[in-house]
């Protein structure tokens, strides 16, 4: 099953478009729905308007109805076991719970797996959420 998802990141990295830092990143997402749902980052001249592979495929998720993130695995080409980045991991933390797993790749498949309650310990949290 995580390795159908490392396919899926590696493939949604295909679609990077990174011109400028040169570093393409894949993510997907599988969701409560049970269905797969990919993202890329998308970079932009003006350098602060891009944006990570992570929300890419959060996007494409809440687009396709879903609401929870059951597992989600992040690849770099240039990078073995890319970590999200912070901005990310808030991201992520929005539609996951404490024991969502997030799989780390290399280009040969998960090479590491953490707990979203790992990835972002000591979490923002406020009476809202
Ligand atoms: N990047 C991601 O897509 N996800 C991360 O979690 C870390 C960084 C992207 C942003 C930028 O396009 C490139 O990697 C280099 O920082």
């Amino acid at each position: 099953m995580s390795h159908e998802l490392f396919e899926a990141a590696r493939d949604a990295m295909s679609f990077a478009h990174a011109p400028y830092s040169k570093f393409p990143v894949g993510a997907a997402i599988r969701a409560e729905d049970g269905r797969i749902y990919k993202g890329t980052n998308i970079e932009n001249l003006s350098f602060p308007q891009g944006w990570c592979a992570e929300p890419s495929a959060i996007s494409a998720m809440i687009m396709g109805g879903a609401k929870k993130i059951a597992e989600i695995a992040v690849i770099a080409e240039k990078l073995a076991l890319c970590p999200p980045c912070g901005g990310c991991r808030q991201k992520i933390a929005e539609f996951a719970s404490a024991d969502t797993k997030i799989y780390l790749c290399d280009e040969a498949g998960v090479q590491k797996v953490m707990t979203m309650e790992e990835l972002l310990p000591f979490s923002f949290k406020t009476e809202l959420a």
